[in-house]
């Protein structure tokens, strides 16, 4: 199994120029969810998600040879141009799991800087966005030093296995259009261990589907993914969800393929719903959604089946709502949005998303 461990990626410090590396990632939607994992963050099922576009983060990252020769590793952080602690200690916590990876972050001192397109506070989840941003910018790196990654396919499986480390979702988001992380028999290649590109299964309906976020609240989720996930160990749904999550997957495909978008649509929401119903079965049980959240559905599903648009939603561990539909219905579905949603959002506020090309070294 690989690992990526590799004890060789050592500097010769006297050599190293100080440099820096920026990469914008995008945050991803799944449609299929990863919800319960196991060992070192192997999803208990296959997800597949779309990777967005106007939502990502920018993450430059500095290094320059060590100056002292303490045995941890040297990290300053700043966010929005601010430093913050909290999120210097995740990091570093989270660069000394990747330490066996690139035992050369050792060597060097190291500042990051990282801010999001998206606001702050709105709600969306910005992990996979931020953690494959880092991991890309970590892969390079190594690149940069070491030239050991000259082809592509092995540059993003390494900063996909790397941005799994950091969180789950973000190994999907290294990749345009669609990624799939999980073994699944049909796919060949398919891996537990990182994501891999579905963006040549994908029709062209769906690769240019909007994905506009209705921010029902944007206020901060008192339970995090990670708790959530751990909830799923003693679930009593586990077992019945897991293979749940399968079945829509071998549904999920051939839809993307075909591009039958009724069928993509009907799995994006039971897939939500059911993320949600999760949640409201676990023990202790928690709440995500919000009366508006529900508001939104129920004018959607109306509004769907009067003009017989294909608009669909989905959720994520959170209140809002995301509208999913082609690119030739955008002038109808956001008319729709205008008059019926958008006064349900917080401050009437919504972003406009939709399916990118994955991340970029900037
Ligand atoms: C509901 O990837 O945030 O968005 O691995 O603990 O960082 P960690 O969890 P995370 O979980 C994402 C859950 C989800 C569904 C999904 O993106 O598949």
């Amino acid at each position: 199994m690989t690992d990526y461990k590799n004890p060789n990626l050592i500097l010769e410090t006297a050599k190293v120029e100080p440099g820096e590396i920026t990469w914008r990632s995008p945050a991803n939607l799944a449609i299929v969810k990863y919800w319960g994992k196991h060992g070192v963050q192997m999803p208990k099922n296959p997800s597949l998600s779309l990777t967005l576009s106007s939502s990502f983060t920018e993450t430059l990252l500095e290094y320059r040879p060590r100056e002292t020769s303490e045995s941890g590793i040297s990290l300053e952080f700043f966010f929005h141009q601010e430093s913050n602690e909290p999120f210097r200690e995740r990091l570093l916590k989270y660069l000394e799991s990747v330490a066996d990876i690139f035992p050369f972050l050792r060597q060097l001192d190291l500042t990051i800087y990282s801010g999001n397109s998206f606001p702050h506070s709105a709600g969306i989840a910005s992990s996979a966005s931020a953690m494959s941003a880092l991991a890309l910018c970590l892969t390079s790196l190594e690149h940069e030093l070491f030239e050991t990654l000259d082809d592509d396919a092995a540059f993003d499986q390494k900063a996909s296995y790397v941005a799994r480390l950091g969180s789950g979702s973000a190994c999907r988001s290294i990749f345009p259009k669609a990624a799939l992380w999980g073994e699944m028999g049909e796919v060949k290649g398919s891996s537990d261990l990182f994501a891999v590109p579905m963006a040549e299964h994908v029709h062209a309906v769906f690769a240019n589907m909007h994905d506009d976020i209705l921010l029902a609240s944007t206020s901060v989720k008192h339970i995090s993914s990670r708790a959530g996930h751990g909830l799923m160990e003693t679930h009593p749904f586990a077992e019945a969800r897991y293979a749940d999550a399968k079945r829509n997957l071998s549904r999920l495909i051939p839809a993307l393929r075909s591009g039958d978008l009724e069928e993509f649509g009907r799995i994006a929401e039971n897939e939500a719903l059911t993320l949600h119903g999760l949640m409201m079965s676990s023990n202790p049980s928690y709440v995500l959604l919000k009366p508006n959240t529900l508001e939104m559905i129920e004018r959607l599903r109306h509004y769907r089946q009067e003009t017989k648009h294909p608009v669909y939603f989905s959720l994520d561990a959170g209140p809002n709502l995301h509208l999913l539909y082609p690119a030739n219905i955008i002038h109808e579905v956001r008319g729709f949005i205008e008059d019926e949603l958008k006064p349900l959002c917080e401050d009437e506020s919504y972003l406009e998303d939709w399916a990118g090309d994955g991340p970029v070294q900037v």
